[in-house]
């Protein structure tokens, strides 16, 4: 079954990154050359989801509403829904059950940026939807995510939120996808000691029922949580040298657009005359030029 449509989620309050999301959502602050929320977006519409929900703020529903729009020039569907509160992770899918309609669905969080080998992973297995999916990585401080806990088959057998003394390196990162029963159970998931619905014991429910399935994303490929000033300067200078050394075009939706040929070359065209001149319009046309146009 193909899964059709994603979540990304960009509410929650960025407390580490104020002053300046006392006034702007942090996933449109910039990650070298464009708003956060790019980064994400790319990587589902390369997946294959063309039918969005982004859920943010109701303070800065509107920056990305006019950011984004439908997106219908992108040849994709763009809805919005806002969180009051940032209660947790899963909530996400409470408030998308409309969105959702009882099938399957993937989430991607506004600030988990994914880019390599990592696309041909989540075409696999949003073309090919089984069952729940997480993806992982190996990461250096795994205590400030959800850790699987592996046994001595190296199997896992269940996930600790933040461990103090992790049991493996291994990290549930922000990419997800999972069935329609995802609804229902988020639905009765208990409030946690830090008071949010957690989606480490979501993941749980469905490990413990043998119907979670655990990729993991290699170290050839880059996985990066740009959730503090010093990941957003990391991402940044990644990307460029990225960019720069391999002319490589990570994170721009209109390209992602082209090259899953929701748009024609005719539409991406026209996006590119909205940047005139300028720096963005210039990768856009050097893309089309390299890639469409001999
Ligand atoms: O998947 C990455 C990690 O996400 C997992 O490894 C953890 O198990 C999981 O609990 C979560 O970690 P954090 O609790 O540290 O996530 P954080 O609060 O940083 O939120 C992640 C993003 O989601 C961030 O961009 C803000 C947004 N968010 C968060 C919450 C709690 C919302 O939009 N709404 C929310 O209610």
């Amino acid at each position: 079954m193909k899964v059709k449509r994603g979540i990304i989620l960009a509410g929650g309050t960025a407390t580490r990154l104020k002053p300046i999301t006392s006034i702007i959502s942090k996933h449109l602050l910039p990650i070298y050359n464009k708003p956060m929320i790019y980064y994400p977006l790319s990587t589902l519409m390369l997946g294959g989801i063309r039918e969005y929900l982004i859920i943010t703020n109701p303070s800065h529903l509107k920056l990305y509403q006019d950011l984004l729009g439908y997106g219908d020039n992108l040849g994709i569907n763009i809805r919005y829904k806002v969180q009051k509160k940032p209660e947790g992770l899963p909530q996400a899918f409470i408030i998308g059950e409309k969105f959702i309609n009882n099938e399957p669905v993937c989430l991607n969080l506004g600030d988990h940026i994914f880019f390599g080998d990592v696309n041909r992973l989540l075409k696999k297995n949003i073309n090919d939807f089984k069952k729940t999916t997480i993806f992982t990585y190996r990461y250096k401080k795994p205590n400030e995510y959800g850790v699987i806990n592996l046994n001595k088959k190296n199997k896992p057998i269940s996930i600790l939120e933040k461990p103090i003394k992790p049991k493996s390196n291994l990290i549930v990162c922000g990419l997800y996808i999972y069935d329609k029963n995802v609804v229902e159970l988020s639905k009765n998931l208990k409030f946690s000691k830090r008071g949010e619905l957690e989606i480490s014991d979501l993941n749980n429910l469905y490990l413990k029922n043998n119907t979670l399935n655990v990729e993991i994303i290699d170290k050839k490929n880059h996985w990066i949580d740009a959730g503090s000033p010093e990941k957003i300067f990391e991402a940044s200078k990644l990307i460029e040298s990225i960019e720069k050394r391999k002319k490589a075009y990570i994170g721009f939706p209109e390209i992602a657009a082209l090259k899953k040929r929701y748009i024609t070359i005719n539409n991406f065209t026209k996006l590119i005359r909205n940047y005139k001149g300028n720096y963005y319009g210039r990768i856009l046309n050097a893309f089309l030029s390299k890639n469409f146009i001999n």
